[in-house]
């Protein structure tokens, strides 16, 4: 796999997974930027990393967003806000696989408090070595406001 440069964030629900997340995409030669708060803060907002993330996407510093929070539900939500960012919140890899290969997925968001730390790794793997499989589903995406930038 070529190496990529992925942007990783998280709110202190997630800041645990956040750490393993970069260990692994390191071991795999990946560059990474860490964004967010570390392990043992008590409180953050997940909104505010998410829209950090999402810029550096957004602005090609970063091939790829890898947002934790608790349930992964508010860093996608908030990441999709941002032009061009196409956040998907998986729960295992085949949802990851096809986030990458139907809907280009740019960002991964998960939730520490629904899947554990194992299977984050895995959908994570799963996530950045997948391609996007282009045709209809480039067709697709330009039907969505905003999902391919400005
Ligand atoms: C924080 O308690 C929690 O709300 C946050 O991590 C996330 O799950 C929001 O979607």
């Amino acid at each position: 796999m070529a190496s990529l440069r992925i942007a990783l964030g998280a709110d202190h629900a997630g800041a645990a997974y956040k750490t393993l997340l970069i260990q692994d995409a390191n071991a795999f030669g990946h560059e990474t930027i860490d964004h967010g708060v570390a392990p043992g803060t008590e409180r953050s907002e997940y909104p505010l990393v998410a829209a950090e993330v999402a810029a550096a996407v957004a602005r090609k510093k970063a091939d790829f967003g890898i947002l934790i929070c608790g349930t992964g539900i508010g860093m996608a939500i908030a990441a999709n806000k941002v032009q061009g960012i196409r956040a998907a919140n998986c729960g295992n890899e085949l949802s990851a696989t096809y986030a990458r290969s139907h809907n280009d997925a740019n960002v991964l968001t998960m939730g520490a408090r629904i899947i554990g730390s194992d299977l984050a790794l895995a959908i994570a793997r799963a996530f950045l070595k997948e391609p996007f499989q282009g045709g209809r589903h480039l067709e697709r995406l330009g039907l969505i406001p905003g999902a391919l930038g400005s």
